[in-house]
This record gives structure tokens, sequence and C-alpha cells, in this order.
């Protein structure tokens, strides 16, 4: 296991470059299994969740090759078992969106049931509800999800939930239904790029979806799909957590190899905030030589404020100039980084949903314990802002999601070394 350790103060400034998109690169290669040829997917961020999901495939009878550059191929190889099984499930959440392909391709599947985790409950009736309305019988036993549909054929569905849509269970709908006799109509659907993204690779092998991106996507089934090639979107959470670390740090940081379009919201933030935010076609910077103002946020689904960004936000607000409250509306328990913002100087209370943030003028470095992927994300940019050395265990939270992070910090004169923690989690530092 790894720590951080960081060396706080800074003013970060330089160009860095943002990969593929994680959360994109997970769903397209679970539309490969819907492939009956080989499929190239380009920029596939190397992370230990998309080495996860390929352990998952590889389980379900896919084979891998990784290469240069980012480059996966994926075809299909043997029949093995439609089955994934909760030893590899509980590990990545995100893997539940084999089922829908799984379905899709092969009418039967037993998808391990995720079960919760550090950000909240998890649950994926809003999938089930989606599948039983393309013909398909699903239930729970055992802990698993089984699926079968003989005959499966499109319908019209809702996906809304108390939380708005949901990004995997439209996801699975999308992919099921590519492959379904008939139409759907997916109402409420998930907007995120990562759904239009799905669509446009689910278009290129064959699919024939509109409307991703809007609430209301149809899909018109075909007889099967083949392999194809794509490239995965940039990953607009790593882009903001960058536009966020040059804020933080009263630096100038400039994100490319991005889609500005994807952070129109943290963009809009920024600049309510006071930072200076200018962009180009593929390019953002911010630059901001003073403390920011204090500033309310709700974390909604897109094209609202990410849940994904929510901690990184926070650091940003806990040494804003003045008190802001923030609301989770996507996952109201994601809050437990607000307990090691505090042991770094931060004033935040959290109420229920919402936390309110009473802007410090400083954090102060100080040994912390990351709790989950952003969360982490959050402590590293408060550790950079801070004044002293911060200590960051457990970073293999961090691995899960930002490929090379301490690297990319290293670009832009940030000071974090990776090294082994060998003392265990529980010494004083
Ligand atoms: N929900 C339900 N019923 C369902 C499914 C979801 O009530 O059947 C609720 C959830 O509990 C939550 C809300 O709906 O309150 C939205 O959840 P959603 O299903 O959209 O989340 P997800 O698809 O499981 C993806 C990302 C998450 C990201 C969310 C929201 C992947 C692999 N994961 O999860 O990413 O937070 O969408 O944008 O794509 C991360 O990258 O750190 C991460 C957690």
């Amino acid at each position: 296991m790894d720590k951080f350790v960081i060396q706080g103060g800074r003013r970060l400034s330089g160009k860095v470059k943002i990969g593929g998109a994680k959360n994109a690169a997970l769903i397209l290669m679970a539309a490969s299994i819907l492939g009956r040829s080989k499929s190239v997917i380009r920029r596939v961020p190397h992370l230990s969740d998309v080495v996860m999901q390929g352990k998952i495939l590889q389980e379900l009878g896919m084979k891998l090759s990784f290469g240069q550059g980012g480059r996966l191929e994926v075809e299909p190889e043997d029949s093995a078992p439609s089955v994934a099984p909760y030893k590899l499930v509980r590990k990545l959440r995100g893997s539940v969106c084999v089922l829908g392909p799984l379905l899709g391709s092969r009418r039967h599947v037993r998808v391990s049931m995720p079960g919760g985790c550090i950000i909240g409950t998890r649950p994926i009736d809003l999938h089930v509800k989606g599948l039983r309305a393309l013909n398909a019988d699903v239930r729970v036993e055992h802990g698993y999800v089984v699926a079968d549909a003989p005959d499966l054929r499109g319908g019209e569905v809702y996906m809304g939930g108390p939380f708005g849509s949901t990004v995997l269970g439209t996801a699975n709908v999308m992919m099921a239904a590519s492959v379904a006799k008939g139409r759907t109509v997916i109402h409420c659907a998930a907007c995120e790029p990562e759904i239009q993204d799905l669509a446009k690779f689910l278009n290129k092998m064959g699919a024939r979806i509109r409307g991703a991106g809007s609430p209301t996507i149809t899909i018109n089934g075909v007889k099967e799909l083949h392999g194809a090639e794509h490239e995965v979107i940039p990953d607009r959470i790593e882009a903001i957590t960058f536009m966020l670390a040059g804020a933080i740090t009263k630096g100038d940081v400039t994100v490319t190899h991005c889609r500005p379009e994807h952070v129109s919201a943290a963009i809009d933030k920024l600049q309510e905030m006071g930072a200076a935010v200018t962009k180009g076609r593929n390019w953002v910077r911010v630059a901001c030589n003073r403390r920011l103002k204090a500033a309310d946020m709700t974390t909604l689904p897109y094209p609202g404020l990410p849940t994904d960004a929510q901690a990184q936000q926070m650091a940003l607000l806990s040494v804003s100039n003045g008190t802001s409250v923030v609301t989770e509306k996507v996952f109201p328990d994601r809050f437990m980084h607000i307990a090691e913002l505090n042991r770094m100087g931060a004033d935040i209370r959290k109420e229920g949903p919402t936390a309110v943030v009473v802007g410090v003028p400083r954090l102060s470095g100080a040994p912390v314990m990351a709790s989950d992927l952003r969360a982490s994300a959050g402590l590293v940019l408060a550790a950079l802002a801070a004044k002293g050395k911060s200590v960051i265990r457990r970073v293999y939270h961090i691995d899960r999601g930002y490929e090379r992070i301490e690297e990319k910090f290293k670009v832009l004169n940030g000071r974090i070394s990776r090294v082994p923690d060998e003392t265990g989690s529980d010494d004083e530092e």
C-alpha cells in the first residue's frame, strides 16, 4: 500500500493533459460484449478500476489486449458462463453495467448485487425496472441479479428515481435494447456525456440509437452488433480536479485535451467565486491570485455540478472567503471527506445532505486517510494548498480513477511523493 507525502503551499502553474474518462471507458468495455467481432477502444486510461473491469470481462469469456497509448482490443473468445461473481463485482460497483450487454447477447445473465459502499447504498431497482420493460424476467436470488429474456422486446420505460436518473441503469437498458426486437423509448434517461459516448460507440457497432444526451432516448433494436473502433471522451472529473487545483493554490493551470462544454457548471461556479477562467476548443485555463469568494453549490445530474467533484469543490470552499452551503442531491451521504478536511483546519459542519463550510484563511498539513476515490482527490487538493506537510494514506483509492496523479501535479510544480506505507496505517506521523 502506498501513501502520498505532500508539501503544500506552492502555487501551481502550467499545462496538464487530461486522460480518457474512467466512467466512459468502463461502460464502453462492457458494451464490447455485444459485438460479434473485435472492438478497439482508444484512450483507455490506465487505472485499477479499468484493470478490474478487464478481469470481469475475461471471466465472461472475452479476450483483452492492452496496447500502447491506451489502446484496448476486446473480442469474444469462448462461451464462458454469463456470471459476474461477487468477488469481482464488490471491488468495482461500475461492473454492474455488464448486466445489459450480457442479457442482450446471451439472453441469460447472473450478476452479483453490487451492495452499498462508502458513498451510499447504491440500489439497482431502476436497472431492474428498465430491463423488465424489455420483457426480461429479472429476480434477485442468493445475492445475485438473475435475468432471462428468451424474447427480448423493446418497451417504454421511465428511469427517474428519487435522485434523478441513473447513469449505469440508462446504459444497461440502452445496451440490451440495442439488440431487442422493436423500439424502446427511455424517458428520464441520464444525459451524462458518458451516455452520449456509449450511444456513439453502439451506433458504430450497428445499433440505431437517437436522442442520447437528452432525457428521451429512442432505440430501434437490430438483430446483432459487430465490433467497432472508438476513442473514449476526456475525463471531465479529472479536468475539474486540476482546474480546482489551480484555484485552490492561487495558481494558473491550463487543462488541455479536454471538452470545456462538459465542465461548464464547474467553470460557472469558479467564475462566480472570482477566478479568471478562459477557454478554447479543447482547453480551459484557471488563474487566480487571491482568495476566492464563498459560494453555495448543489450537486445535480449532468449538466449540473457533478457529485464526483463535490469533495474537490469543498476543499476549495474550505479556504474561501465567507460561508458556503453545499447540498448533495445525487449521493446524500457522500461526505466522508469532511472529517479529514477538518483535521487539516477546515471548519465544515454536516447537516443531513448539506454541509456548511465556513472558509478559513489557510489549512495546515496533517496526516489524513483517503476513504474513497473522489474524497481522496479533495484531500490532495487541500494538502497542496495547506501550509506544511500532509500525509495521505490509502492512496489506492486515488489510483482507481486518476492516472499518475502525482506525476501530473509535479509538472505543475506540486510536491507530491508516492512512498510505500510500510509503517501501517495506524501510525502517528
Ligand atoms: N439510484 C437509485 N436506483 C437505481 C440506481 C441509482 O435510486 O437503480 C440512485 C443512486 O443511489 C444515486 C442516484 O440514483 O442516488 C444516481 O446514481 P447513478 O445510478 O446515476 O450512479 P451510477 O451509475 O451507479 C455513476 C458513476 C459514479 C457517479 C454517478 C453519478 C460509473 C462507473 N460510476 O454511478 O461515479 O458518481 O454515476 O454521476 O460510471 C466515481 O467515478 O467516483 C463514481 C462514483
